[in-house]
């Protein structure tokens, strides 16, 4: 399974996913990053584990389209069976969509606090639980199917940040987790 990431910022879930993939705990090949900003901190750790990387900035291409179309040409020259989201922070178009398959994580218990700001929405909510969500990405916000989630009891005396912190380590084991079974289950996923 030759599997691109695609993120825009710090790059903690890409991160854990190279290193299950190194340590074997993931049985793919993570072949390639795709990063929308030259600044993100995600371009380091990429460079730390020597993996090849695209950075296409949608400003540098002359329509949505055509930004679209070069990533789709690099995922098919690398022969890229899935991608995964982790913290990609634009919309996939119709194009992408039906290209190739694509999986997501939202750092909320989804169909809750969809959108930029699961964690600090669910907190400013007050539930008593959030959590982590993997899924298909459709057309829609953080709306495709269900491939896993996980919660977690948001303990009273807990900050936004001590929250954040909380969720960032279930997603760092919920993700390679996920993955793999979608590897194990490929034949029954992909269609
Ligand atoms: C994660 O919380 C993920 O759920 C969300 O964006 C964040 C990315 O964090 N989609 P990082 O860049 O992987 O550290």
């Amino acid at each position: 399974m030759r599997i691109a990431i695609f993120a825009s910022g710090n790059g903690s879930n890409a991160q854990a996913i190279i290193e299950a993939a190194e340590s074997k705990q993931l049985n793919a090949k993570i072949v390639c990053l795709v990063c929308d900003k030259p600044e993100a901190y995600v371009l380091k750790r990429a460079q730390q584990f020597n993996l090849t990387v695209l950075v296409a900035a949608p400003k540098d291409y002359a329509s949505r389209l055509d930004w679209e179309q070069a990533i789709i040409d690099y995922l098919t020259e690398f022969k890229i069976d899935l991608v995964v989201l982790a913290g990609f922070m634009r919309i996939i178009g119709e194009n992408l969509l039906n290209a190739f398959p694509i999986i997501n994580i939202h750092p909320s218990l989804l169909p809750d606090f969809p959108g930029r700001h699961g964690i600090e929405d669910a907190f400013k909510a007050g539930v008593k639980e959030t959590g982590v969500t993997i899924h298909w990405v459709d057309s829609g916000v953080d709306s495709g199917p269900i491939v896993s989630q996980e919660n977690i009891l948001i303990q009273d005396e807990w900050t936004l940040d001590e929250l954040e912190i909380a969720i960032h380590k279930i997603e760092h084991e919920l993700y390679p987790a996920t993955i793999q079974r979608v590897v194990d289950n490929w034949s029954e996923f992909k269609d």
